[in-house]
């Protein structure tokens, strides 16, 4: 670890946490689990190959999934992130009082064991939802689309299956992530 202090602020899960002196090289999810003590985001490979840490960037480009563990306090600084401890809707005393579609997706359809790559499956499955409310796709799209979105997770249990229903299901149910299809009859 770098001797080098920076100076670091950003915004987690809506609130402003810093300024802090962290070590220029401290990765992003050190600063989650050991200042914030946000210990949902998972540490797996460490490499930037599982993406159990997985958060959500929100950025210029909208909700973007990244890796936290090979992203530097250095870059995160002055940006916005959530992790899976920001996605329910909580009561003042912290209490969970509604998940989101997707994560009550995932619990509907089973979708995990022991849960280790779950936080990084919300980030992916919940920036894919909000970019699809953006950008609708056609219907006969989701599969390839939801495919490609979890694509980088890896989940050492259940085989992925249940992960890709739950996220096809979300989007094919909420209204506005999907658009008709364009055919002769309906060419817009
Ligand atoms: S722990 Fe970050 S990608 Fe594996
Ligand atoms: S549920 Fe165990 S690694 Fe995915």
């Amino acid at each position: 670890m770098s001797d080098r202090m920076i100076s670091v602020t950003m915004r987690i899960n809506g609130e402003k946490t810093g300024p802090v002196d962290l070590p220029e090289d401290l990765m992003l999810l050190e600063y989650l689990h050991e200042y914030l003590n946000l210990t949902g985001t998972r540490y797996g490979c460490g490499q930037g190959v599982c993406r159990a840490c997985a958060v959500i960037h929100d950025g210029a480009a909208g909700a973007e999934p990244i890796p936290a563990c090979i992203t530097g306090v250095a870059w995160a600084n002055g940006r916005s992130f959530r992790t899976v401890e920001g996605h329910a809707t909580r009561d003042d005393d912290g209490n969970v009082t509604q998940l989101t579609s997707v994560q009550q997706a995932f619990l509907d359809h089973f979708s995990f064991q022991c849960s280790y790559c779950t936080s990084g499956f919300v980030a992916a499955a919940t920036a894919l939802v909000e970019r699809l409310e953006a950008a609708p796709i056609a219907p006969e799209d989701v599969e390839d689309v939801v495919l490609d979105a979890l694509n980088e997770n890896i989940c050492r249990c259940t085989g992925y299956v249940r992960y890709l229903e739950a996220t096809r299901d979300v989007i094919l149910n909420t209204p506005g992530l999907t658009r008709a299809a364009v055919t002769e009859e309906n060419p817009s």
